[in-house]
């Protein structure tokens, strides 16, 4: 945000706190986001089954994608990694795409095989990175590294290829396979090292990819701005001397499964929660653009979600974390800095958008929130997002003003009622809050996200429409309304939104 807004910002809070908010007619920032900013980052063990194979796509899980692409205009990059990356041991003998054991390393608690590779290019149109094994320290993990750089390099290929990771949560191998007093020095010899190492292996196998403009990484990848690796420290210490990271890459949890006091209201359908999380991540990103070189590298989240540990039922499989990720995209959308996220997606965790096979296959309320997220923003690279902290009274509840980059105008706006409700209390007693907004003459399209109450996991829908597995993940028409608001006498915008529920405003 330019400092002429934060002026004007704090203008309109002195001169109107009693009235509707002032949302700025146009706005223009200076900070471009990459597209796809809504993407999905799948723990490398669970992707075979999120994908299926090039020949044979999980067709359900490409309906999904397809219908966040429609909106954003460009599918979700797939970044596969995770914890399972750092414990792949690569088994050429291996039938299945993934084991939990295999005769190539008997200590080894996840095991790859050549056919886990026919996953890539199950998404049509879509981006990939993949994520190399940096934590090994052995036989077996030299010769993963050696065979699964061809085999990824060949299956992605030029077009398909969003970037390459070496190792994940590097911070965290600290006292596990990493000595206690291994630091930021040690890891940047071992990841310059190994990428090296990578370089070599692609300049035999797939030399079209080792080229200034194709070899490139995200990185360090730790597991948050506080990491006992300091990104500042790591790209202090030349991370980046050969110039081939292309995303700077830290992760983020808003807290852990068993952290004391989290709940809902607390952790998640709260604005101040998510502003506080994404905050670490804004000055860990400004620190890190004024190293030299560093200044044009976009920073991303490349894994976040709700809470560490796979989330946790009752709180991140509910609706309610619905609303937590639509705020949490358009709030981290709002600093400029965060470039593109990359929610995490693992088999069984509660936290994945959807459940892609089997008997649980189902879509989950959090998939509902990146749609309603991915209609706000549309085109992520043409969209600037400004706060109105004006417009709501709590940190149960937060606004959003949306702008065409390319013409600086106004055509979203989003009001996020946190407040919780829950499907066990009487209907009649669910209170709505009218939210009011200053924007020039205009029409508006209202699309909300609703569900009978924040702790349903299903019932969930946006825009009237369902996106379940009886559908295969397309369209369902559940509510037919169409719904516009326009402008009231003194340019005056009036939204009324029931507590746990959002509504996203496009300008007719
Ligand atoms: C954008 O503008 C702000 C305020 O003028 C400035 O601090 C920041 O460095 C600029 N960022 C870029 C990427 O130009
Ligand atoms: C080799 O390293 C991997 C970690 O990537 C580990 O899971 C495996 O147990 C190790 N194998 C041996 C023989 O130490
Ligand atoms: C890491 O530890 C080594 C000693 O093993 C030391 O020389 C180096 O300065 C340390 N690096 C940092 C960033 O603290
Ligand atoms: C450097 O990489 C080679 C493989 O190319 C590996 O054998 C060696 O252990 C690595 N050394 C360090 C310090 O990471
Ligand atoms: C389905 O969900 C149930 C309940 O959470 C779980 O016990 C079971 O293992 C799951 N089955 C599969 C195939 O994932
Ligand atoms: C909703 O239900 C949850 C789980 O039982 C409970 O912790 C929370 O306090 C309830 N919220 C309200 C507003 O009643
Ligand atoms: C904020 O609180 C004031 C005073 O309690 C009330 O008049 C107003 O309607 C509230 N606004 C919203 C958006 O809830």
């Amino acid at each position: 945000m330019s400092k002429s807004m934060i002026l004007l910002a704090s203008f309109a809070v002195a001169a109107y706190a009693a009235g509707p908010a002032i949302v700025p007619a146009e706005f223009k920032s200076n900070q471009t986001l990459l597209p796809a900013y809504i993407s999905l980052s799948y723990e490398l063990s669970g992707f075979p089954s999120f994908a299926g194979t090039k020949s044979s796509p999980n067709q359900y899980s490409v309906n999904l994608l397809q219908n966040i692409a429609k909106y954003q205009g460009d599918m979700p990059r797939a970044r596969v990694g995770g914890n399972s990356q750092d414990r792949a041991i690569y088994d050429a003998t291996l039938q299945t795409p993934t084991a939990s054991r295999c005769s190539a390393d008997p200590l080894a608690i996840q095991c790859i095989g050549p056919s886990f590779f026919d996953s890539y290019g199950a998404f049509p149109s879509t981006k990939y990175s993949h994520g190399f094994n940096e934590a090994w320290n052995n036989a077996s993990g030299l010769s993963t590294l050696e065979a699964t750089v061809p085999l990824a390099c060949k299956a992605i290929g030029p077009d398909q290829l969003e970037t390459w990771e070496f190792g994940n949560e590097p911070d965290l191998f600290i006292g596990k396979w990493r000595p206690n007093n291994w630091n930021e020095t040690h890891y940047v010899a071992e990841w310059q090292n190994g990428t090296k190492k990578i370089f070599e292996l692609f300049q035999q196998h797939c030399p079209e990819l080792a080229t200034p403009v194709k070899f490139n990484f995200m990185a360090p990848s730790v597991s948050s701005p506080g990491s006992k690796l300091k990104p500042v420290t790591i790209f202090n210490n030349g991370e980046d001397t050969e110039n081939i990271i292309k995303q700077i890459s830290v992760h983020n949890y808003i807290t852990g499964v068993n952290s004391p006091g989290v709940t809902l209201q607390n952790s998640l359908m709260n604005h101040a929660s998510t502003v506080n999380s994404i905050n670490n991540h804004v000055n860990t990103a400004k620190s890190l653009a004024t190293i030299p070189g560093l200044e044009k590298v976009p920073y991303i989240q490349g894994e976040e979600n709700s809470l560490y540990g796979g989330g946790r039922a009752g709180l991140s499989n509910v609706y309610g974390s619905a609303l937590w990720v639509l705020d949490y995209v358009l709030q981290a959308a709002s600093t400029g800095v965060i470039k593109r996220l990359h929610f995490h997606q693992s088999l069984g965790a509660s936290y994945s958008a959807w459940y892609p096979v089997g008997v649980n296959a189902t879509t989950n309320p959090t998939y509902y929130g990146k749609l309603a997220a991915a209609v706000f923003m549309g085109k992520s690279e043409e969209r600037y997002v400004l706060p109105l902290p004006d417009a709501v009274n709590s940190s149960f509840e937060s606004a959003y003003a949306g702008y065409d980059a390319k013409t600086g105008r106004l055509n979203r706006l989003a009001v996020i009622n946190m407040n919780e409700f829950n499907s066990t209390q009487a209907a009649n007693t669910r209170e709505s809050k009218t939210y009011e907004f200053m924007v020039p003459s205009s029409t508006w399209k209202v699309e909300r996200l609703t569900a009978p109450g924040a702790d349903v996991t299903t019932g969930v829908t946006f825009g009237g429409y369902a996106y379940e597995y009886a559908t295969l993940g397309k369209p369902e028409a559940v509510v037919r309304r169409t719904e516009v608001l326009a402008v009231v006498g003194a340019r005056t915008l009036k939204v009324t939104v029931p507590a746990s529920e959002a509504a996203i405003l496009t300008r007719l």
